[in-house]
């Protein structure tokens, strides 16, 4: 039977986006570097190969077999053998994975696609202007049309920069990728903690949260941490 979402690993965070990645359209994870994205990329991951599907891991940072370990525990080298990795050193490459990542899912029971960071390698090509943008609106078309003809959930990461106009951290891709992911979570940090806020949701509210810690497993809940203290004999 096909499950129409498919766990992010943490059922704090699954509650918070309406019980876990919807399968046929993207979820982006937007935020800075060290805030978790490949952290939650990696835990949904061996969450969906923990339930016997097949994932597709496109990877443009260098993937860290040992952070999968930490995460999958005892039964990693079991689940690796249904974790498809693709590595592309560059933007071109990047589009040419996303197409040869659909013989793999003709050929295997695969419930996710992750793109851990859409926009690393596009980065590099901004000076490029309208035509890269143009190629990773192609890339992400291609991601969701990937996603609705297989079944799939997907993931995407994005960076961020710095917008001086409005002195805030924005996703790079602009609105094109903005308009392309139908669930946006904005990881910040919050004290020691993380704050994973939705921004874009087909059918619930913005403004969500839901604090965790990046620990050995994956993430931990934070909840209660960063309310104010209360004085003692208030
Ligand atoms: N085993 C671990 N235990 C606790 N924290 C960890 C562990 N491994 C990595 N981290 C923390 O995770 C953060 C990096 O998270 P990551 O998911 O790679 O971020 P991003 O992809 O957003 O750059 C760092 O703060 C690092 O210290
Ligand atoms: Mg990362």
């Amino acid at each position: 039977m096909s499950c129409p979402r498919i766990s992010t690993g943490s059922p704090g965070l699954d509650d918070l986006i309406g019980g876990g990645l919807e399968k046929k359209l993207i979820t982006e994870l937007v935020g800075g570097p060290g805030t978790g994205k490949s952290t939650l990329a990696t835990l949904a991951a061996v969450s969906c190969l923990k339930c016997g599907n097949g994932v597709v891991f496109i990877d443009t940072e260098g993937f860290s077999i040992e952070r999968f370990r930490q995460i999958a525990g005892e039964e990693s080298y079991d689940l690796a053998g249904r974790l498809f990795l693709f590595e592309p050193a560059d933007f071109i490459s990047q589009g040419v994975m996303i197409g040869s990542a659909e013989k793999v899912l003709k050929e295997n029971d695969v419930g996710l696609i992750i793109l851990d960071s859409a926009t690393g390698l596009y980065r590099a090509e901004l000076e490029r202007g309208r035509e890269a943008i143009q190629q990773l609106t192609r890339q992400m078309v291609h991601l969701l049309g990937l996603a609705r003809r297989y079944d799939l959930a997907c993931l995407i990461t994005n960076q961020v920069y710095h917008d001086p106009a409005h002195n805030r951290l924005v996703g790079l891709g602009g609105t094109a990728l903005a308009h392309i992911a139908k669930v946006i979570l904005q990881i910040d940090r919050v004290g020691d903690c993380r704050r994973a806020t939705v921004i874009k949701h087909l059918c619930l509210p913005e403004g969500g949260f839901y604090d965790f810690r990046i620990v050995r497993e994956g993430i931990a809940s934070c909840e209660g941490e960063n309310e104010p203290a209360r004085s003692e004999d208030s």
